[in-house]
């Protein structure tokens, strides 16, 4: 079926004719009770959604695409274990690695809610060993110092988090992440590690990754160059993969290593023992309770009614925008310091997922996908990109993330930061007229000339749609409850334009090519199998190269 034929398509369509000149100022003026029509209370969370440009009428539109696309019935073979991931034959499971104990789910004959019980044990009983000081390192000295090694899903997750957490970690343990192939970051690193002290986990979900192979192994050497004698690795390397072969290969102990599976996408693992980090500098019990926070937003996007549920509205949002206003880009701005790594992080979850243009029978798509996700933390992103935000021609919705209160409650600091984001979703609701401008520069005693030369620069259109999301305080109940709900409301998107959420084929060719290159890099010979651009930069390189 392509969406985009159907009746609820063509109503959205006509809708958004009537919609397009309409304003929100006008919207809230005339009804008192639009902030109660279109906000909800899931936990401590709070969805404010009522500054975009909707009625009821638009969200009942909207949810009447959702359901045409099937997707009540979609959420539960997803829920169920069905291989959903069709061109990989994989079912999507993230939620049973956060389900509490108690429930039977069996996939391809194997009992995931044990398989799950069991890791999750495995990586209890060890970081508790490594945090009380009872896993020492070859020296006899406990461990101060994580390094995971890994990339995409293997590291913005597991970084975002510990970053996001960081009031709530134990002290005894600091964590590094190793990701890029350029060797300035795990230099950079090594730099700031003691080997004696130091354990470093490889993280990769195939364990073929170049970046995280190429990382794992300089530091192995560098441990080594140390350590001297190659026994003394089990003590400080542990692994996570799905690919046992591979991580005995490479010289770890299976008994440091974590499994997870084949239905764990890499950007949604975090929850798997891929966030073995996470628990390692937070301890395991705050592990669990963002875990649990994740499953009451599963709970939530389960069982709420279309209208009522805070990942389908999100994500029904942003289809009204992308779809019917050509938004293409959507940012997110988190009003909280420690959640800075959070816009990247989604930039993996939201674009690897959604930036697709061939639906699930392999047809291409006649409307737009994935949006490009972007942002930086409040208030900083004002002072950078919020002009364009306000005045830039066209519009990006965009969320805005806020904790009312502080971990670092530090004079007017924190009335300071929730005035900024308050303000800055009511201005570009509002905008302000050219009357209004008019004013303010008659007030400010300019003279008529310069009023009329000013005012089109001072003219904010407004009308800029922004969902608020409130929560009490940033923990990791929060926390993962946020995530899960950003997770959803990418799933809910994928299943409206009927695209595969779950593989992520875009990025081979690069991969590829780059294998290609890499031996023309360092051979002798001039290069000229390629377009020119691509012959001139290889044998521009070989003229420089670093021997
Ligand atoms: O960028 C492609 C990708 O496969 C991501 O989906 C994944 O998170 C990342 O590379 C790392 O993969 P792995 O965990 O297998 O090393």
């Amino acid at each position: 079926m392509d969406i985009s034929k159907s009746a609820a398509w063509s109503a959205l369509q006509l809708h958004r004719d009537e919609m397009a000149n309409v304003s929100m100022r006008t919207l809230f003026q005339d009804d008192r009770s639009r902030f109660e029509r279109f906000s909800l209370r899931h936990g401590g969370m709070l969805l404010d959604y009522s500054k975009n440009r909707i009625t009821s009428r638009t969200m009942d539109y909207l949810c009447e695409l959702a359901r045409t696309a099937g997707l009540e019935e979609k959420r539960r073979r997803m829920f169920e274990g069905e291989p959903i991931n069709l061109t990989e034959n994989r079912a999507v499971l993230h939620t049973a690695l956060r389900r509490p104990s108690g429930y039977t789910l069996v996939v391809e004959g194997l009992d995931v809610s044990a398989e799950v019980a069991d890791v999750l044990q495995q990586m209890k009983a060890f970081s508790e060993r490594v945090i009380s000081g009872s896993w020492k390192g070859f020296t006899g000295k406990e461990i101060t110092d994580v390094v995971n090694i890994g990339i995409g899903g293997s590291d913005l997750g597991p970084c975002m988090v510990t970053e996001a957490l960081k009031p709530f970690a134990h002290g005894k343990i600091a964590v590094h992440f190793v990701s890029n192939i350029d060797g300035t970051h795990i230099s950079e690193t090594l730099k700031k590690v003691d080997p004696e002290t130091t354990l470093f986990i490889i993280a990769s979900k195939t364990f073929t990754t170049q970046e995280t192979l190429t990382n794992a192994l300089s530091a192995r050497a560098w441990f080594l160059s140390f350590a001297g004698d190659e026994g003394h690795i089990a003590k400080h390397f542990a692994a996570v993969s799905t690919n046992r072969a591979k991580v005995v290969e490479f010289g770890i102990d299976e008994a440091s290593m974590f499994r997870f599976w084949d239905w764990v996408g890499g950007r949604y693992s975090l929850w798997s023992s891929i966030g073995l980090s996470i628990a390692l500098y937070l301890g395991f019990e705050r592990f669990s309770e963002l875990l649990a926070g994740a499953h009451a937003m599963d709970e939530h996007f389960l069982s709420a009614p279309l209208e009522e549920n805070a990942p389908v509205i999100m994500a029904l949002l942003g289809i009204w925008y992308n779809n019917f206003f050509n938004a293409g880009s959507h940012a997110v701005i988190p009003y909280d310091q420690y959640l800075h790594r959070f816009p990247a992080y989604l930039q993996q979850l939201d674009m690897e997922s959604n930036g697709k243009r061939v639906d699930c029978e392999g047809m291409s798509v006649a409307y737009a996908t994935g949006p490009v996700i972007w942002g930086e933390p409040g208030t900083n992103s004002q002072h950078a990109f919020f002009q364009l935000l306000h005045q830039g021609p066209g519009f990006i919705p965009a969320d805005f993330i806020v904790p009312l209160k502080s971990r670092n409650p530090l004079g007017e600091h924190h009335d300071m930061l929730i005035a900024n984001c308050f303000a800055q979703t009511e201005a570009l609701m509002r905008g302000k007229t050219g009357e209004e401008a008019r004013e303010e520069l008659e007030t400010a005693g300019f003279d008529a000339d310069t009023i009329a030369m000013l005012e089109p620069h001072k003219v904010f259109p407004g009308n800029r749609p922004t969902n608020m999301l409130v929560f009490d305080e940033l923990n990791p109940f929060s926390l993962g409850s946020l995530i899960a709900l950003y997770e959803h409301k990418v799933f809910v998107q994928g299943v409206i334009w009927q695209i595969n959420s779950f593989d992520q084929w875009g990025v081979e060719l690069g991969k590829q090519l780059a294998k290609a290159i890499l031996p023309e890099l360092q051979g002798e010979c001039e290069v000229s199998a390629h377009d020119g651009s691509t012959n001139a930069l290889i044998n521009l390189y070989r003229e420089k190269r670093q021997k």
